[in-house]
């Protein structure tokens, strides 16, 4: 990566979480002044960039944001915060809405209110859509959620076209496909590469919903790093899918995973989850054309890569 003419003062929210903390730790190598703001809820302390200024708060706590955005003045706010769970959406969706969508509502008045220039933000491109009536998905294609999760993103992205045309900041929305690799959470709901991960690597079965044909897109982190990084200076009020255009089903994901562990035993299959659609995978054509992004690890770079973290932490 080429260090950029300009530098920014980012804000980074859920920049103590898996994905975020990787594009922190890019943006931070790049030069850029970087702000995280998270409430460890399900981040950690110990992924956040030590030469990031760090903030515990709540994107819920306006009086508290807009004391920090007074503060420290970011022109660019990277905006990952959520929460990120279909299943806990389902279970009880009060929480994931408030979160995702009044927090999301929080951080854009504050964006106006110090006149940042720029508001990044991932939409979830597995969920946004339902059950898409062809694969790979594109952008124009309509909107059907079947879970509060990803109702919820889909406001987030009303909400951030809403408060551009008032405040004038530019966005770039990403539909991101299923993101895996090191700093995953392998407690979580989501995110079998790492769920999977955690059994094996304690030799205990993993559990497939479904009879294993479901299919998601795999998408590598480092990629979607990449991609944050381009958004810095590329696309001007764009919502672009984020994925390889691949479909891999579960049962592949566990095959992968079970040669690289040395697992032997089976998995154990349990019928299907509510809220989760069978098939998934995105075109990135769009992302090609506005920010020159394509995804450069295979599956099996970006599995082993994953399952040597996991091996070492
Ligand atoms: N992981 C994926 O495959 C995927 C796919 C599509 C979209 N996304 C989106 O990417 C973002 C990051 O997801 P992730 O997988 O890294 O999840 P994550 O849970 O690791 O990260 C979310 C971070 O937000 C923080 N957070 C949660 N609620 C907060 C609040 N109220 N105030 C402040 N901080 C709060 C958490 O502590 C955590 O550090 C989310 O917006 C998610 O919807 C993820």
């Amino acid at each position: 990566m080429s260090r950029p003419k300009t530098k920014e003062r980012i804000l980074v929210t859920g920049g103590a979480g898996f994905i975020a903390s990787h594009i922190v730790d890019a943006y931070v190598a790049l030069g850029h002044k970087v702000i995280v703001l998270d409430n460890l809820s399900t981040g950690s302390r110990k992924n956040i960039n030590p030469r990031a200024n760090f903030y515990k708060a709540d994107i819920n706590d306006l009086p508290a944001l807009e004391r920090i955005f007074k503060k420290e003045r970011p022109t660019v706010v990277n905006h990952h915060a959520a929460i990120a769970e279909v299943a806990k959406s389902l279970r009880n969706p009060i929480p994931t809405m408030t979160v995702n969508v009044l927090g999301t509502a929080n951080l854009l008045l504050c964006t106006g209110a110090v006149n940042a220039k720029r508001f990044i933000f991932p939409s979830s491109g597995g969920t946004v859509y339902g059950e898409p009536a062809h694969l790979p998905t594109t952008e124009h294609m309509s909107l059907n959620p079947i879970s509060p999760y990803g109702l919820s993103k889909l406001f987030g992205e009303q909400e951030i076209e809403f408060y551009s045309r008032m405040h004038g900041f530019t966005y770039l929305i990403f539909r991101y496909a299923n993101v895996y690799g090191p700093r995953q959470n392998p407690k979580g709901e989501a995110g079998i590469m790492a769920i999977f991960s955690g059994l094996m690597k304690s030799n205990q079965r993993p559990t497939i919903f479904g009879d294993g044909s479901k299919t998601r897109d795999y998408l590598f982190v480092q990629d979607v790093v990449d991609a944050n990084v381009r958004a810095l200076t590329r696309g001007r009020n764009a919502i672009v899918n984020l994925g390889t255009g691949h479909q891999i089903s579960d049962r592949a994901v566990f095959n992968t995973l079970a040669q690289e562990w040395g697992f032997t035993q089976k998995p154990i299959y349990t019928p299907f989850r509510k809220g989760e659609i069978l098939r998934s995978a995105l075109a990135h054509k769009k992302a090609n054309e506005v920010l020159g992004w394509f995804p450069k690890f295979s599956l099996e770079k970006g599995i082993r890569t994953t399952v040597e973290w996991y091996q070492s932490h």
